[in-house]
């Protein structure tokens, strides 16, 4: 299994590009389960996780091409083309390999009329549960069972009727799978207090441009009335918010600068806001994102949110940066229960961090100090890299297959910047 080495203490600096975003793709690539003709993704990261989605919509008879993109660039184009679905079964094996399978649910209901999805199982940042997916898909006239450890859902002859949901907690993959289930309903579906999420938005975007019609994009109200059929499309996949926050956590650290090519400030407020009080200088330029070190970083207090909140997938990174704080700052965690996995390696390195509950006191010090550390999630490992980066000595981060499922050609772009990282072979 091939691991990190970096050799600490370098300052970043140069430019380099945003890459699509992960979580846009996931919900994106099902869409093609939507419509017998093809939709074309553009800027489509090059991520295990989006290797593994094409080779899930393989399954059901989806055909998939990438378009010639040379090996050097980043981001791919991939037609996709559902002309008749072959099978409407995610089974398990599929499944259990990655938990964004679970949104095939919502297209192959609305398209095919029924659905059945292995359960997706634990996770390592909690129990992710997926009831809300159900409760959702059934408001809208979808008969449920559970089986085996399998889900069926089934819609009346003819498709969904329509109904309203209200979600009690915000839920950006049930937001999704009811999204892609409504459009093509027989009637009218309504959300509350549905997810708005940037990559919720960049998913209905898709669906109007396929031709569905939804109301209240971009608002936690929505609105979809049911149309007969959806069509092909053209579709960009956005930048990565989350992403462009690491890297602006790294290149803070490393007391750096960098530019971060096609970064919307706009989507990525909370993580400004969080990174200006820790005293890093963050400009909004024509081109994207500039960060820059400006003194000692500040200590931060906050708590993670649904969006416009302070992102739960920006926690690790963030609290990678604040070890090095004058000060002590308060992190709690409010989406997801035990997702502090990084703190125990973060500690290994010199932090000092206390965790009671759901709030993590990072207490800052002078200097970290490179080690061999692991993580179990694909953004407490970034947060190892950035530690890592910062840390005197050298710093190896195992398991990288987590990073490989959300950070495009990683070590690349670090090398980019000037950092010294490579990826070796292990055994
Ligand atoms: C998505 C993102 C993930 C991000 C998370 C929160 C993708 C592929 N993943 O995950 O990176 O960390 O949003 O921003 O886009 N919940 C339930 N029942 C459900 C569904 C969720 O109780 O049926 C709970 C979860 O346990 C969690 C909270 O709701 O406490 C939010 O989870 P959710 O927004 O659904 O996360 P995901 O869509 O899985």
């Amino acid at each position: 299994m091939d691991k990190i080495i970096i050799r600490g203490g370098r300052r970043l600096s140069g430019s380099i590009p945003v890459s699509g975003a992960k979580n846009s793709a996931l919900t994106l690539l099902p869409c093609a389960l939507l419509t017998e003709e093809p939709l074309t993704l553009r800027n489509l990261p090059r991520l295990a996780d989006v290797d593994g989605f094409q080779h899930l919509l393989n399954q059901f008879g989806v055909s998939t091409s990438i378009a010639g993109t040379r090996p050097e660039d980043f981001g791919r184009v991939m037609t996709l083309q559902a002309t008749r679905l072959t099978s409407t079964t995610a089974p398990y094996e599929l499944v259990r390999k990655m938990r964004a399978s679970i949104l095939v649910l919502g297209p192959l209901l609305g398209r095919a009329g029924e659905a059945t999805v292995s359960l997706p199982g634990g996770c390592a940042i909690g129990n992710r549960p997926i009831d809300l997916h159900l409760k959702a898909l059934e408001a809208f006239g979808a008969q449920i069972e559970l089986a085996a450890g399998y889900v069926r859902a089934v819609a009346p002859d003819g498709g969904l009727p329509g109904g309203t949901y209200t979600f009690p907690v915000v839920s950006v993959g049930a937001t999704e799978n009811a999204l892609m289930a409504a459009v093509l309903a027989k009637g009218t579906c309504r959300l509350h207090n549905a997810a708005r999420e940037p990559e919720i938005v960049d998913l209905c975007n898709l669906l109007v441009a396929m031709g569905g019609q939804i109301e209240g994009i971009g608002t936690s109200d929505l609105t979809i009335h049911g149309v007969n059929r959806l069509h092909g499309a053209t579709y960009q996949v956005m930048p990565d918010r989350i992403e462009a926050g690491s890297y602006a956590c790294a290149a803070a650290i490393t007391g750096g600068e960098v530019e971060l090519r096609g970064a919307r400030m706009n989507e990525m407020d909370a993580t400004v806001a969080a990174l200006r009080e820790a005293g890093v200088f963050v400009e909004d330029r024509p081109s994207g994102l500039f960060v820059a070190a400006q003194g000692p970083l500040r200590p931060v207090t906050l708590s993670t949110a649904p969006y416009p909140g302070f992102a739960t997938d920006m926690q690790a990174q963030l609290m990678a940066l604040l070890t090095r704080a004058e000060g002590t700052s308060v992190l709690t965690e409010t989406i997801f229960e035990n997702r502090y996995m990084h703190v125990p390696e973060l500690t290994r390195m010199g932090a000092r961090i206390e965790t009671k509950g759901r709030t993590a006191i990072v207490h800052g010090v002078a200097g970290l100090n490179g080690a061999e550390v692991m993580a179990t999630d694909l953004r407490a490992s970034m947060s190892l890299v950035i530690a890592g980066l910062a840390a005197e000595g050298v710093t190896t981060v195992h398991r990288l297959y987590h990073l490989d499922r959300g950070y495009e050609r990683l070590e690349e772009k670090f090398a980019l910047l000037g950092a010294d990282i490579e990826r070796v072979g292990s055994d």
